[in-house]
């Protein structure tokens, strides 16, 4: 009779969409979890490496996208429009980005900053999952490979972004070895 194979499975087959929506529900919730801190008025240091999370998920996924997704959407799907105005949300959301993670919890402007970047992703997430991904079902795209794809460039971006110890908790993450405050800064 025939076992359950025992063999090491490949890199695990997630449907692209299914992966990016996972990303933008863990990202959605991050937020919510700043909206507590702040609200509890929240140590800094708490704030700092919840928001410097955020920043590394939203770089690594915007850099998945724009690598991989959206070129085999642009290809698949006759929208460039929709495509480029996902591409400009994206420069904006890295501009803000890279100032939150030049800033410090304490800074004018900090919590703020947080705020509408939340409500920025939340707007681009809408556009992409209502506009942009029911496109993308209509079309013939092998989703399964593209999320395979997508995934294994995610584990090596974040080997790249000094995240390679990635199960270790966010506070020993958010600092980097040599003293620098950001990990992923040079990205994306
Ligand atoms: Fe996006
Ligand atoms: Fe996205």
């Amino acid at each position: 009779m025939p076992t359950k194979s025992t063999k090491a499975s490949p890199a695990k087959a997630v449907d692209a969409l299914a992966m990016l929506m996972a990303d933008h529900k863990a990202v959605k919730a991050l937020f919510k979890e700043y909206e507590k801190l702040a609200k509890d008025n929240a140590p800094d240091e708490q704030k700092e490496v919840l928001v410097e999370n955020v920043c590394v998920e939203l770089a690594l996924h915007a850099k998945v996208e724009e690598e991989i997704f959206y070129p085999a959407v642009r290809a698949a799907i006759a929208d460039d429009d929709l495509l480029d105005e996902a591409e400009v949300e994206h420069a904006t959301l890295k501009d803000l980005i890279a100032q939150l993670q030049e800033m410090l919890p304490y800074e004018n402007l900090y919590d703020a900053k947080v705020k509408v970047l939340s409500e920025y992703v939340e707007h681009h997430v809408k556009e992409e999952e209502d506009e942009m991904f029911p496109k993308v079902r209509t079309v013939d795209l092998d989703l399964p490979a593209l999320g395979r794809q997508m995934h294994e460039r995610k584990e090596a971006l974040k080997v790249e972004f000094g995240l390679a110890d990635a199960g270790a908790p966010p506070s020993a993450r958010a600092k980097s070895a040599n003293g620098s405050k950001r990990v992923g800064k040079s990205s994306p």
